[in-house]
């Protein structure tokens, strides 16, 4: 597997909802000027948490949106997401177990300062209020993740009542503001049982996965528009098993590969289970990808960034919707790799069961060298991982429309980190914030244009929350999370965000 251990791998691998919008008319009519800000006052006296929200006047923030005059299609998805793990704390509460980040997190060394989950936004207590915040901003989507340790604390067995009524107060009020929920199945919380024998390595851990995801579709399914099986399996394979400095912190390609299969199973078991459920609501990966580019015209930089393409795209994307794994990658793994040897009979079927979405979620490009190492072309966010290119969403959601046909595609994580602070007069200014979300939209507005079937679009994230590694120090969100006081305030970003969705164009 030569490429594996040669190149620089990418501490974040890059991703990509209703089919109605391909050919939509997108006419570049100006947009008049938002009035002044509308927004509700938010704050219910009889809720404590509610009280801590800081909804400063839009009018204060520098307007820094300078409108581009390009409507989306009508009923396009405005959203945002979050996931567990990063934003719901609670970590021992109404019985959830332990996973394998609370593990993790807490081993010294691991994270940013040592933080951990444990608190996070105390979105677990404070659901009500961010779910006002929603309804404020006039988000019409809503992409969280359900987790696992508390739907099965062990990660196998009879449901855990009390986890899964998070998750029905959770789906009941974001309906009761008009919000649509779109539900993450596995954002990474392993339950740290099934870690304990053998985890994503284990082809058991699938088949668990598969009972925890019936278990959730029973009890919530019919309320949940729109399933999302694994997020990002890719980030699992690369900073879970080859560089380890996520969950479970391995460093073994080898095993990484085989993890990659697993993950692919256990998506195509969650889709069977969800059709045997018969249900009508959709379902289908959420994948991060990257557009990979040759750093220059020689024909060995053209072959490595394809090979490269292999391992950051076509390895996710190709199972499920080929029923193949690339050749050019299998081959560079070897005849012997535990992937090659893991795959049974009947496994492709299953993974490539048909989907009724694609989610993507796109963050940054690649550009490789001739020798197979990366370069890099723009300037960087505060991830210096994160290459600033908005071209590469253009490119990306064009690609897997033109590569893989025209699945419905939902954008379900975008965004950066910015050195975000509350000013003296309570306001957060993220100019940078609402530069970037402008420039990307405009750049999905223009695939749209071009024919991909692009209904919605997330934010990442809602709220400033738990960044893995990097614990606090990255600040993500739409809104301010003050973490002494969990006080929420939204950015400028999220006053910007507002007007956005309000006139349904940038
Ligand atoms: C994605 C993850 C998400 C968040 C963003 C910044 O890879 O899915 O949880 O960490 O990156």
């Amino acid at each position: 597997m030569s490429i594996v251990t040669r190149r620089r791998l990418h501490h974040r691998a890059a991703s990509a909802g209703a089919a109605t919008t391909a050919g939509a008319d997108l006419t570049a009519t100006p947009v008049a000027p938002a009035g002044p800000g509308t927004a509700p006052d938010t704050a219910d006296p009889a809720d404590p948490a509610s009280a801590t929200v800081d909804d400063a006047d839009p009018d204060r923030h520098s307007d820094t949106d300078g409108r581009l005059g390009l409507r989306f299609p009508p009923d396009f998805g405005w959203g945002a997401a979050t996931s567990a793990y990063q934003v719901e704390g609670a970590a021992k509460d109404d019985g959830r177990g332990e996973s394998v980040w609370d593990t993790f997190s807490r081993t010294p060394g691991r994270t940013h300062g040592g933080d951990t989950g444990d608190v996070a936004a105390d979105h677990y207590h404070r659901y009500p209020t961010d779910l006002d915040l929603m309804r404020d901003i006039g988000l019409r989507s809503y992409r969280f993740s359900i987790a696992w340790p508390r739907v099965q604390p062990d990660g196998s067995g009879a449901p855990n009542q009390r986890g899964l009524d998070f998750y029905r107060r959770l789906v009941d009020g974001l309906h009761d503001r008009g919000i649509t929920p779109m539900a993450t199945l596995f954002h990474w919380d392993l339950p740290q049982a099934l870690q304990d024998t053998g985890g994503w390595e284990n082809r058991d851990t699938a088949y668990r996965f598969a009972d925890y995801a019936r278990a959730v579709f029973d009890a919530l399914g019919a309320q949940v528009p729109v399933w999302l099986t694994v997020n990002e399996p890719k980030t699992v394979v690369q900073n879970g098993y080859i560089i380890g400095h996520h969950a479970p912190g391995r460093q073994d390609p080898d095993a990484a590969y085989l993890v990659a299969h697993h993950l692919h199973l256990a998506h195509g078991l969650a889709v069977a289970q969800l059709r045997d459920t018969g249900s009508t609501s959709r379902i289908g990966p959420a994948l991060n990808l990257h557009p990979c580019y040759p750093a220059d015209d020689s024909p060995a930089s053209v072959a490595a960034a394809r090979l490269y393409d292999g391992y950051e795209n076509r390895l996710y994307l190709d199972p499920v919707f080929t029923g193949s794994y690339p050749a050019d990658v299998l081959a560079d793994l070897g005849p012997d790799s535990r992937l090659a040897r893991g795959i049974h009979d009947g496994d492709l079927e299953t993974i490539s069961a048909p989907v009724d979405l694609l989610a993507v979620q796109y963050y940054t490009p690649i550009y490789v060298t001739a020798t197979g190492g990366t370069e890099r072309r723009w300037p960087t966010s505060v991830a210096t991982w994160q290459q600033i290119f908005p071209e590469g969403m253009y490119d990306i959601l064009t690609r897997v429309t033109r590569d893989y046909g025209p699945v419905p595609i939902t954008v379900t994580e975008n965004g950066l980190p910015t050195p975000d602070a509350l000013a003296a007069d309570g306001t957060v200014d993220d100019a940078g914030r609402v530069a970037f979300l402008r420039d990307h939209l405009a750049a999905a507005h223009r695939a749209i244009a071009a024919g991909v079937p692009l209904e919605s679009y997330h934010v990442w994230s809602l709220l400033d929350n738990f960044e893995w590694e990097q614990g606090y120090d990255q600040r993500w969100g739409l809104i301010y999370v003050d973490y002494p006081t969990q006080r929420r305030v939204l950015k400028s970003s999220a006053h910007w965000y507002r007007r956005v969705i309000a006139d349904n164009a940038i």
